[in-house]
């Protein structure tokens, strides 16, 4: 499946969550179409602000975001996921009580008028995820973490958005099952989707990213292409972040 993804472009953005203390300080980036573009940065850096700035659940207090050239600052969510902007929380984010199939189908909103459509969505993500077809009555809840994040990403296709924001994808996880969900970023991506991916894992994102964006106290800190990261720059990160 082919997708045309529209260049992502955040300027200036100030945004917090008490009016007059912004966590965001004025933060810009660029997520080019087709591409892995990885923000990383210490704890409460405002990585995850940003993402909810840029997928409208929180409004920021001035900038702009820009999606193939149209602003769509401070739209809500739901309006976002029509313009192809998905959004994977930090933390476990499945119903645990819900069956997989349930959970599959609540990516279906932008569908939800067409019954018939929604069931092919979902059939199509069993298809992708075929680990996921004989577990697709099981209460979520009682899943490995590595089925869950599966299941997670499956709801997050359904729209097949065009832009993904993944917040810290493999906490938890065993190294086999996070390295399946970098191979799947890396898939999502050969897809033609933009990816903006926050983690903490520095080495893994480095070696997916195509671009990187450090962030410390809500502002942009050093920024470059992975060959950057890879070298010093890496080092240099790693050292901060006390990985
Ligand atoms: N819902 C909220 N209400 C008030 N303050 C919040 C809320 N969410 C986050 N914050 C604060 O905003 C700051 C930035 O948090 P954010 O979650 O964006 O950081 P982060 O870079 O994602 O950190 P981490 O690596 O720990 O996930 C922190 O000081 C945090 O305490
Ligand atoms: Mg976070």
């Amino acid at each position: 499946m082919k997708v045309n993804a529209p260049l992502l472009q955040v300027a200036n953005i100030v945004a917090g969550y008490i009016p007059g203390h912004p966590i965001l300080r004025g933060v810009n980036l660029r997520a080019e179409p087709g591409k892995i573009t990885v923000i990383l940065g210490p704890n409460g850096a405002g990585k995850s602000t940003l993402l909810k700035v840029i997928s409208g659940f929180l409004p920021p207090e001035e900038g702009v975001v820009k999606l193939g050239g149209a602003d769509i600052v401070a739209l809500p969510p739901h309006r976002l996921i029509e313009h192809g902007v998905a959004l994977l929380p930090q933390g476990r984010s499945a119903f645990p009580e819900l069956s997989v199939v349930e959970n599959i189908e609540l990516g279906g909103w932008t569908l939800r008028a067409d019954r018939k459509r929604l069931r092919e969505a979902v059939a199509a993500m069993l298809a992708r995820y075929p680990h996921l077809r004989p577990l697709q009555d099981r209460a979520a809840g009682s899943l490995s973490g590595g089925q869950q994040r599966a299941v997670e990403i499956a709801r997050l296709l359904v729209p097949n958005p065009s832009v993904l924001l993944i917040d810290e994808p493999s906490v938890g996880l065993s190294p086999i099952v996070a390295h399946q969900v970098y191979q799947e970023l890396v898939a999502l991506k050969e897809e033609g989707r933009t990816i903006l991916l926050v983690d903490q894992d520095v080495r893994a994102a480095i070696k997916v990213a195509d671009f990187v964006y450090v962030l410390n106290s809500g502002r942009n800190d050093v920024q470059g292409d992975r060959s950057a990261f890879e070298g010093d720059l890496g080092a240099m990160v790693r050292g901060w972040l006390g990985v």
